[in-house]
């Protein structure tokens, strides 16, 4: 069984997160980051689990793009989606269903945010100013949702023992 996590990051932490995803995935898996390989080929996967951070109500540019220009070929394909976010629950739900086409949330073996992360040292002032109007916090927030990430792997391994037996 073969997977590929397709992600985009702006300040890091959906990598990390993303490699512990990895980590929680049966079988060979491979990790893009769309923001460096912005068209890579889906074809050889039996499984695409793609996702980003969300930025004022907005998925990251390169995985939105990617979305877009591919999305026949993803909806041929097993999916799982995640988004990164401070939101949480039904907030951080709205957010992911907003970020994706709906007929591949629809068709999705699951979808789940993990959480996120801010550190303000690394924003410019307009982003400063955008997170306290958005997020209304000006402190550091790091909180990853280990629970949701684990889920989502497990939602992902269940098509692979799925499509292995049916082999
Ligand atoms: C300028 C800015 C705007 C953000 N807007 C949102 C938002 O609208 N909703 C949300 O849930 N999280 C928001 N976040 C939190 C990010 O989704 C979170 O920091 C994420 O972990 C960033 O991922 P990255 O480190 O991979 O770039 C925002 C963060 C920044 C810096």
């Amino acid at each position: 069984m073969k997977t590929l996590i397709l992600y985009g990051t702006r300040y890091g932490s959906t990598q990390r997160y993303v490699h512990i995803l990895a980590e929680k995935i049966a079988g060979e898996v491979t990790v893009e980051n769309l923001g460096k390989n912005k068209n890579p080929d889906i074809k050889p996967y039996d499984v695409i689990i793609i996702g980003g951070p969300i930025m004022a109500g907005k998925m990251h540019s390169a995985v939105s793009r990617f979305v877009n220009v591919n999305l026949q070929k993803l909806l041929s394909k097993k999916t799982a989606l995640f988004i990164c976010c401070l939101h949480q629950g039904e907030k951080a739900r709205q957010q992911l269903v907003d970020a994706f086409s709906p007929k591949l949330v629809e068709e999705a073996a699951g979808y789940q945010y993990f959480g996120g992360e801010v550190d303000f040292r690394k924003l410019n002032f307009f982003l400063k100013g955008l997170m306290r109007k958005v997020m209304k916090t000006e402190k550091n927030v790091s909180h990853i949702s280990t629970e949701n990430i684990e889920q989502l792997a497990q939602a992902v391994n269940h098509v692979s023992s799925e499509q292995d037996g049916k082999k």
